[in-house]
């Protein structure tokens, strides 16, 4: 049983929505896409944005190139306060729920963007009590905050 169906969403366009009632550390859906190697990546100019959406590392070797039509999962928006997580087991990369997440909600995770000299054009609008204005990963959203003081 697919445990997620597409659906217009508030923060951008089309989202993945759970279709049951999903338990934190269920795995969701597979990030499907195709494997290249490290070497592919660093000197291919589809990535030479640090901001690149569907790339993940799966290892010292390996990355997986997500932007593809087939892979759903791609689907996911970012939150500030995110409900899954995308990881690696072997050369699989997984979606899977780091909170319990009730049939309707929509998944998210944190896209873990780097804080840089260009984070402002990447607003968010996540509207999670705790967005930081910003697609910007968790570990950096500190700067934000010291810099919104200075202002
Ligand atoms: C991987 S796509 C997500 C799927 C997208 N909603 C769609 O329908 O194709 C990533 C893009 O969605 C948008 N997005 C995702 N999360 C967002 C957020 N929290 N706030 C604003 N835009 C977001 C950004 O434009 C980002 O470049
Ligand atoms: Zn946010």
């Amino acid at each position: 049983m697919k445990l997620y169906r597409i659906k217009k969403s508030k923060i951008d366009k089309n989202g993945l929505y759970a279709s049951c009632d999903i338990k934190k550390g269920t795995r969701i859906i597979e990030y499907k896409g195709k494997i290249i190697t490290v070497k592919q990546s660093e000197t291919s100019s589809k990535f030479d944005n640090g901001k690149a959406i569907y790339l993940f590392n799966i290892n010292k070797r390996f990355d997986l190139d997500g932007d593809f039509k087939f892979n759903t999962a791609r689907l996911i928006n970012h939150s500030c306060d995110p409900n899954c997580e995308v990881t690696g087991t072997g050369l699989k990369v997984w979606v899977h729920a780091i909170k319990d997440i009730k049939k309707g909600d929509e998944f998210s995770y944190d896209y873990g963007f780097s804080f840089d000299e260009d984070y402002e054009n990447y607003p968010c609008r996540c509207k999670s009590k705790n967005c930081c204005g910003y697609i910007v990963r968790e570990g950096s959203r500190w700067r934000i905050k010291k810099k919104k003081k200075k202002i």
